[in-house]
């Protein structure tokens, strides 16, 4: 419908976006945050009113807005949402809204600028788990070339958000959480490697100060897109705070044709009264998605820190028949299985299965898996090629480079240019040809190199942008024709974790680090915006092949429940008594990933830094799952009462200690009391007064079980 008042209000799930759309020529989000209930034409007018700044001694005489689209040409002083030229001129755009269209919780914009010849049409957005979500579409409507240098999407954040929550990593420890003042000036996180990278914040976020997961207001945005991007808060000296992310593009990567357009990524924006209700938005939606996998998240077992390079037939065989004894559902071989490749020196690229390793093809151990009821998995790291390989030697122009020079290696590696009709014309048919040939129900599809200098041969222009549009569709096209495959997104870990890989792909691989201290924090922060269902988490052997730490099984898979759960381990020779013991755990996965799967994920904000406790609630709030892990030993001793909260308040439930055999209980310690006769408390008091937790040594952990009567 069309527009007649100047104030609109989106409304959905909990979410409120309070619109002027009289605005500075472009329309100014007043408010985002919880829903402000019906309000008239009139309240809305004077929301507007409200909220409008006096001039002020020694500023521009027209005080500016913090509208969709920053503009200098409204007097705009902080970072503008547009910035492009022709050659140098045109390079202070002045659109000016010229058409609304909305419905109860959405609203397009159209906007022009007839002097610089440009249109743009934003879509404001909010879904029904209260997720605010943009995007901007600019048009070139002159007759010559328009290059963009910057299109982002900007969104206010309240006064009370003075302190930013974002992550930072590297290889084997993604995720680590770094907090910062949210004073005057910006605070910004680039990625410039061609994928999100190991030290990517999936969220920046900014609250009130030492929000928790728990309480604290807190505004967070993530934007979806597997390449180059750039994610900012700032704040002004005029009092504006904002959020800002987008594509971050190299110098002429969009040069715009006339009549070309260029759309930012969408860009996902939630917030809540905690972390956990602001993930709990960004899961709901995740969910609501046709692509959402949906099927029992399979047990896997990955080779990889099992055999390693060594591909023997006998030895994946032993493998294979440990795996479906305990109860394995998807067997994935990883890497080593492709033509030359014996280490990881080189043969990328060379997707033909190796005739000296594999003299009989990938049949007889796909037989072989298949035979035991679980489904084949296969490695590729399509992306990247070896130097030492028959296709860098075969087409030295697909490697993605500039000015006619290689970029640096990684991992004796270089990049293929998707964006190279030919490459990606062999890709296809050597995938869709191992697809066709084989049972292969899953890829594990890896990305293990920072991109630099990633230019194509064919235009010399910066190509990161059409690589990923390129990536996309590739593994849309292998979809389609490959129907029920799924597909990993794999980065050297979680290099490449971002809700655009995640439309495409059904899961991530969280870490190339299986020790499940670490991977406490890397979940943990990875799961602010990926639940559960799409995150790899894999029971290592003994002794961390990462950290060379090693850890009891119940940690490592008491850990790896809270993900979607696989082996990377070699089982093949386990005791008895191991392999009964990982039966357990299994079992224990199998029997509540419904549970983990469509449930809340919560943590719980507990003074000790020794103490992890995070849970799992179901929608319904029938039943939930905790687990405390003591992560070092802790300054009080025993711990203290720990609190479930999340659950209903009214309800009464049972809590049981699911893993009371491993705790070491009554080890020295007298009996936990409430673990030696059912108990039962309300929602309420769990979530409040809570209960005893047992005593545990330091790096084990006890699960509770919480289900309503
Ligand atoms: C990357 C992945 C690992 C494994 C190796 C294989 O490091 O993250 O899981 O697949 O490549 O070379």
């Amino acid at each position: 419908m069309h527009h007649d008042s100047t104030v609109t209000h989106l409304r959905n799930g909990g979410t409120s976006v309070i619109v002027d759309l009289v605005g500075d020529g472009m329309p100014e989000i007043l408010f985002w945050g919880a829903d402000q209930g019906d309000l008239s034409d009139r309240e809305l007018g004077d929301v507007a009113r409200a909220t409008r700044a006096q001039r002020v001694s020694g500023g521009l005489d027209q005080p500016a807005r913090l509208t969709v689209l920053p503009q200098e040409s409204n007097g705009w002083q902080g970072t503008p949402g547009l910035t492009g030229s022709r050659q140098g001129h045109f390079f202070s755009p002045a659109l000016r809204a010229t058409e609304f269209v909305n419905t109860p919780a959405t609203l397009a914009i159209d906007a022009v600028d007839e002097i610089s010849h440009l249109a743009v049409h934003a879509i404001l957005a909010i879904d029904a788990a209260g997720v605010f979500s943009q995007s901007i579409t600019v048009t070139n409507t002159g007759d010559d070339v328009y290059e963009l240098n910057d299109l982002c999407i900007t969104v206010p954040l309240p006064v009370s958000a003075t302190e930013i929550l974002d992550t930072t990593g590297r290889h084997l420890r993604e995720r680590s959480p770094q907090r910062h003042a949210f004073t005057q000036g910006r605070h910004q996180r680039d990625s410039r490697k061609g994928r999100p990278g190991a030290d990517a914040t999936l969220l920046l976020a900014a609250g009130t100060p030492g929000f928790g997961f728990e309480r604290g207001l807190v505004h967070a945005v993530h934007l979806a897109f597997s390449g180059n991007y750039r994610l900012a808060a700032e704040k002004l000296v005029t009092g504006s705070a904002f959020l800002q992310a987008g594509e971050l593009l190299a110098p002429g990567e969009i040069r715009l044709a006339p009549g070309a357009s260029y759309s930012t990524p969408t860009v996902i924006a939630s917030w809540g009264d905690g972390l956990t209700e602001l993930s709990a938005r960004i899961h709901t939606r995740l969910r609501a998605r046709d692509v959402h996998p949906r099927t029992p998240r399979p047990v896997t077992l990955n080779t990889w820190e099992a055999v390693y390079f060594d591909h023997d037939l006998s030895r994946l065989t032993a493998l294979a028949e440990s795996a479906a004894r305990v109860g394995v559902e998807r067997y994935v071989l990883d890497d080593g299985w492709f033509h030359g490749r014996r280490d990881d020196t080189s043969s990328l690229g060379d997707w033909y299965v190796d005739a000296d390793v594999w003299p009989d093809g990938l049949g007889p151990l796909i037989d072989v898996v298949t035979g035991l009821g679980m489904q084949f998995g296969l490695w590729v790291e399509p992306e990247m090629v070896n130097p030492d390989s028959d296709l860098a030697r075969a087409h030295p122009d697909w490697l993605l480079q500039a000015a006619g020079r290689l970029p640096v290696e990684g991992r004796q590696q270089q990049v293929l240019d998707l964006s190279h009709p030919d490459a990606y014309a062999y890709l296809l048919e050597r995938l869709d040809a191992l697809l066709a040939e084989y049972p292969i129900g899953y890829l594990k599809w890896d990305h293990n190199r920072d991109l630099v200098d990633a230019g194509s041969t064919r235009t010399g222009a910066p190509a990161v942008h059409d690589n990923v549009v390129a990536l996309y569709s590739l593994l849309d096209e292998l979809k389609a024709r490959h129907p029920g495959l799924e597909i990993e997104s794999c980065a050297s870990g979680g290099a490449r974790v971002d809700l655009g890989i995640l439309d495409h792909t059904d899961r991530i691989w969280t870490s190339d680090c299986i020790d499940p201290i670490e991977r406490l924090t890397i979940q943990k922060y990875t799961g602010l915006l990926v639940p559960y269902e799409l995150m790899g988490a894999h029971i290592s052997g003994p002794e961390s092949h990462s950290t060379g730490r090693r850890h009891d099984l119940s940690l490592r898979a008491g850990v790896a429940l809270f993900g979607h759960l696989g082996i990377e381990w070699d089982i093949a020779a386990l005791s008895d008594a191991d392999e009964a013991e990982l039966i357990g755990w299994i079992d224990l996965y199998k029997a509540n990933r419904a549970l983990f799967h469509t449930g809340t994920s919560v943590h719980v904000d507990h003074a000790d830094p020794a103490v992890d406790l995070r849970g799992v609630v179901a929608a319904d709030r029938s039943e939930a799952m905790f687990v405390f892990s003591l992560v070092a030993t802790s300054a009080a001793y025993p711990v203290g009462p720990l609190r479930f909260p999340g659950l209903d308040d009214d309800t009464r439930y049972l809590v049981t200690l699911v893993n009371r055999e491993f705790t070491g209980i009554g080890n020295g310690q007298s009996p936990l009391v409430w673990a030696e006769q059912p108990i039962i408390l309300t929602g309420r008091a769990l979530g409040s007064i809570g209960l005893q937790g047992p005593v545990l040594f330091p790096e084990h952990l006890a699960i509770f079980q919480i289900t309503s009567v």
